[in-house]
């Protein structure tokens, strides 16, 4: 794969054909997410896996009506565990490294459903009560995004990004 053409493969998928993500993929995805890096390594994240239509239809309420979450065959939960974060790192992992450690972890679950040819969302958009109460989630499991995942009906529109010069400040 030529450079940097994961990434530009990569787009946000908001249409979603109702076929299955196989078990493996899913796995895969799992699997990537749990590489991601974590401050210390603590890795103080939780994924929710959620098929069931219902479930997907309640989280594509609490995402203030975004009707693909529930269009997508399943909807990763991506949750920080803040108070496990905090335990190490105080305030800083509490509010900052927890977020992070979801974030990155987020992202390889993109990732990766990109190179399974998949297409992918990273939804940040909702009411987190909500989303908790539509899961059943414990107490400690902040949700963070909610990825729908499965087969994209159609390719990205197109994509834009800042010139490199304007994003970057060198300090050499
Ligand atoms: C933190 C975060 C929150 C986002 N929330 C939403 C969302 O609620 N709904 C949505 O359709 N897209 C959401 N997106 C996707 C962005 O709109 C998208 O990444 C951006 O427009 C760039 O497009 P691309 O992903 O196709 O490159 C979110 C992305 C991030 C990183």
């Amino acid at each position: 794969m030529p450079d940097n053409a994961l990434f530009q493969t990569r787009f946000s998928c908001r249409e979603f054909g109702p076929e299955p993500v196989p078990a493996p993929v899913i796995d895969a995805l799992l699997d990537a997410a749990r590489w991601a890096p974590s401050a210390g390594n603590v890795q103080a994240t939780r994924f929710v896996v959620v098929t069931r239509r219902e479930a997907r239809e309640r989280l594509a309420e609490a995402a203030f009506g975004q009707r693909f979450l529930a269009e997508a065959p399943v909807i990763f939960v991506v949750c920080a565990l803040p108070e496990v974060s905090a335990r190490q790192y105080g305030e800083r992992g509490r509010e900052l490294y927890c977020i992070q450690d979801a974030a990155a972890a987020a992202e390889n679950m993109l990732l990766s459903a990109t190179l399974h040819g998949l297409g992918s969302c990273w939804v940040g958009a909702f009411r987190e009560r909500d989303v908790a109460k539509a899961l059943g989630l414990q107490r400690g499991w902040r949700p963070v995004a909610l990825l729908p995942v499965g087969r994209a009906r159609r390719g990205p529109s197109q994509r834009c990004r800042l010139p490199l010069s304007t994003l970057t400040l060198r300090v050499d």
